[in-house]
């Protein structure tokens, strides 16, 4: 048996008076990883395994995720089973204190939330394109900027997406949440290895007479590059996939305490923490195997440099190069992009929604109404982002931003490694490692990397924790 003192308890008793929760370890596994698994997987994953050395940048993820992936999400969801509280009030029942913590990590999903149903709406816009058969048009250079640059059509597809997203949530966690991701995430598992085997199939002659097979896209993907690899180029491979294992795995943004909050007792936190591990880092590798063969073959080595474009421009263009199938094919990769995105962006609103129950004691609907009519307004000005409300911000780190790249360089670059930073000082130092280690151990179950988690929380996470904020900053270059 684990050793709980009463302050668990009575987060026991909370828990019980929780409104619905998931009913077991594969509906829990299953909502978290239809969290973790978003366009982070599809979209960023492959690109930056392309820009960072291929097998190089997947190696160092994999790494990175057992190790800091493991101890963030390991935290997240055993601070919401022991508190059963979402953020704002968990940190704050941890210690008084650290009230503040919760509330900044509460902000993170608020303003997330403002741009992930535009990037969904997105995702829709390319489903309806392949189901009316309009690939052709799609693959032209400048059909993407076209459509979001265009006010009405990229409004109406991210409200389309946003009153989605509040439908499943304002069924609630078990007929609403856990029903979708159960239903959606082996879906779109099948539908992903379907189609990164059907790339591997791939073969193309180019206008040179050059063949090119979708294998040896596989090996430029896989083949660890290290040509003129300098000490300086690692580090930024490592705080590249050091920032994509965070917005990857949903961590240090609240949605795992939340979903934390919402498992029973008899659920392994210990086993489901490397489930939810295992799909994410799975569908980023198969990603990449999909992704990367198929540019290759089409457009060689160039095509792969295509970086965050890649999936909106480049591949339509494969798609349309594929000679009858294509249609099918992006079919099924925007359906599967738009699955993955939706039980994200569900995850999303629900933390929102959750912490707002608890402070202001709304019930679920009346929530989620208000809710949505919020972050429809907010969906709709950020789409219009590109057009009416078009900027040009400098950012800290060089980039030049409009209102939605704003939001995701505030949310993700700067604040999550903020966060990770004070909420291992918070458990390393202050409540002290054991107070999850003893969650994790509840009920007599084994914490396999124990000692890996104590050694993590306390001297390794908070270094490069910072290190990854002053970047984001820009203090450090
Ligand atoms: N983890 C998701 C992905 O990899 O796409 C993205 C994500 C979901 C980020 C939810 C943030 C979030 F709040």
């Amino acid at each position: 048996m684990g050793t709980q003192g009463t302050g668990t308890e009575g987060t026991q008793k909370k828990h019980k008076k929780k409104e619905s929760g998931f009913t077991g370890q594969i509906g829990f596994v299953m909502a978290a990883a239809g969290s973790a698994v978003g366009v982070g997987n599809l979209w960023r994953f492959p690109y930056l395994a392309a820009k960072d050395g291929g097998g190089l940048f997947i190696v160092i993820y994999m790494i990175l995720a057992l190790t800091f992936g493991f101890t963030l999400l390991t935290s997240d969801i055993a601070i919401g089973r022991r508190t059963g509280m979402n953020s704002i009030r968990a940190y704050a029942s941890m210690s008084p204190k650290w009230k503040f913590l919760g509330i900044v990590t509460f902000l993170v999903p608020a303003i997330i939330m403002t741009y992930y149903a535009v990037i969904g709406g997105w995702i829709t816009r390319y489903i309806v394109v392949y189901l009316a058969g309009e690939g052709k048009a799609a693959a032209s250079g400048d059909f993407f900027t076209g459509f979001i640059t265009d006010p009405k059509q990229s409004v109406i597809y991210a409200v389309v997406f946003m009153l989605l997203t509040a439908f499943i949530v304002f069924n609630g966690v078990e007929k609403g949440i856990e029903k979708c991701s159960t239903i959606l995430m082996p879906v779109m598992m099948i539908m992903i290895i379907a189609i990164a085997v059907f790339a591997l199939t791939l073969k193309n002659t180019d206008a040179q007479g050059v063949t090119r097979t979708g294998l040896q896209g596989l090996a430029v993907y896989l083949t660890p590059n290290l040509e003129g690899i300098t000490i300086r180029r690692l580090m930024q491979v490592l705080l590249d996939a050091m920032s994509q294992i965070f917005f990857s795995l949903s961590v240090s943004m609240g949605i795992m305490i939340t979903y934390g909050s919402y498992i029973k007792k008899d659920v392994n936190i210990n086993s489901a923490v490397h489930q939810i591990e295992f799909f994410d880092c799975g569908v980023a590798l198969l990603a990449g195997m999909m992704i990367i063969p198929s540019i290759f073959v089409f457009d060689g080595i160039e095509g792969m440099k295509a970086g965050p474009s890649l999936m909106f421009v480049s591949l339509p263009k494969v798609f349309n190069s594929m000679p009858t199938l294509g249609r099918f094919v992006g079919l099924a990769f925007f359906l599967m992009a738009g699955f993955a995105a939706l039980t994200s962006c569900v995850s999303v609103l629900e933390t929102i929604t959750a912490n707002c129950m608890e402070i202001f004691h709304l019930h679920r609907r009346n929530a989620t109404i208000l809710l949505t009519v919020l972050y429809t307004i907010a969906s709709v000005i950020v789409a219009l982002g590109y057009s009416l409300f078009y900027i040009e911000l400098p950012l800290p780190n060089g980039s030049v931003a409009q209102i939605l790249d704003l939001m995701d360089y505030i949310s993700n670059s700067f604040m999550m490694p903020f966060i990770s930073f004070l909420s291992s000082i918070l458990i390393g130092w202050v409540v002290g490692p054991d107070w999850i280690v003893e969650e994790v151990e509840y009920g007599g179950v084994t914490f396999s990397l124990k000692g890996l988690y104590r050694f993590m929380i306390r001297y390794v996470v908070p270094v490069i924790m910072f290190i990854l904020f002053l970047q984001s900053t820009g203090i450090l270059g």
